[in-house]
């Protein structure tokens, strides 16, 4: 048994490749490893945040969290922000990290685009932010999508300069767990771009909130291809492949099985029971959701929970490095 521990950002909602991508991945590794699922909020104010969006979008992320199966009494499920050893521990391997290793990180480089000069130091530090979301809690298990590679690699780095610099073993090596390509979504209008919260195209996206005559809408409108019939072919075909893709992850059948069942089918009917199928699954989640923003009480207690659970382990981890780096 290891530990795992993962996060997302409360910006925006989550959609069909958070919970196809992610969250339905640590669903199924909360019942093999003591597990933490973190908002993390340090990390949405690296870029400008409306302060009142910001603290509702935590509540609306626990509450997705639960709706699509993680259960609080299994897992923790906290805020960031309210677990101040995070930014502590950020500051310690902030130290420890040599400035070569985060000039190679390409989402830094992306985010800050040409006007790198006025990029936040936060935009720039984010990975060692990460880094101590992930050490803080000696996690052994990391699931992250594969743009979030790179920045699991430098963790690693980092924990191995600790450990180095401090003739100590504290920290573990995390293992990524990267999300296969099978359950790699994308954009429902453009199928060589991931889908995203921050897409401004709203049809590009399943939004775990939508109710059925959007998602049928939504599918409905899904980019296909002049080319007759369904196959798969990332290459050539990326949305109809995108699209089968969906379909299997939802229904669990394989992308062959899906490809047969619908040989002698046109687009329209492939799409309209992928839509029936992405209802039945989603129309629970997103009524969940729903109930439980209206409880606020009941998501408050949750979150106050996960955090007295993650800060008895954050604490523990903090003596120690406090004690091998030499402050009081
Ligand atoms: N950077 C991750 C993302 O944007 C979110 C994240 C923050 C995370 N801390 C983490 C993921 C620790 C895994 C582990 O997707």
């Amino acid at each position: 048994m290891g530990i795992v521990l993962s996060g997302v950002q409360p910006t925006g909602n989550l959609h069909l490749g958070n919970y196809l991508g992610a969250i339905n991945n640590w669903v199924k590794m909360q019942h093999e490893h003591e597990s933490l699922f973190c908002i993390v909020d340090l990390h949405a104010i690296t870029v400008r945040q409306n302060s009142n969006e910001l603290r509702e979008s935590v509540l609306s992320v626990a509450a997705a969290y639960i709706a699509c199966g993680i259960d609080p009494k299994k897992s923790a499920i906290f805020c960031q922000s309210a677990v101040r050893e995070h930014t502590e521990l950020a500051w310690i391997l902030s130290c420890n990290a040599p400035i070569g290793w985060l000039n190679r990180m390409t989402q830094f480089k992306e985010k800050a685009g040409k006007n790198r000069e006025k990029a936040a130091l936060g935009l720039y530090s984010y990975p060692v932010l990460m880094a101590a979301d992930i050490l803080l809690y000696k996690a052994t298990h990391v699931p992250v999508g594969d743009d979030q590679k790179q920045h699991l690699e430098l963790a690693r780095d980092i924990a191995g300069a600790f450990n180095r610099n401090y003739e100590t073993e504290l920290f573990p090596s995390p293992e990524p767990i990267i999300i296969g390509d099978t359950t790699r979504i994308m954009s429902l209008r453009d199928g060589t771009s991931k889908m995203s919260k921050s897409d401004p195209s709203d049809n590009s996206r399943i939004n775990l909130t939508d109710n059925t005559d959007l998602i049928a809408k939504k599918f409905r409108k899904a980019k296909s291809d002049m080319e007759e019939g369904i196959s798969y072919d990332v290459e050539k075909r990326p949305e109809v492949s995108n699209l089968i893709g969906i379909y299997s992850a939802l229904s669990n059948l394989s992308r062959d099985e899906i490809i047969n069942k619908y040989a002698n089918a046109g687009m329209a009917e492939f799409k309209s029971d992928l839509t029936t199928i992405a209802v039945e699954k989603l129309s629970k989640i997103s009524s969940t959701i729903k109930e439980l923003r209206e409880n606020q009480d009941y998501l408050e207690e949750i979150l106050s929970a996960g955090r007295d659970k993650a800060r008895a382990i954050a604490n523990t981890t903090m003596q120690e490095v406090r004690d091998l780096v030499g402050l009081r």
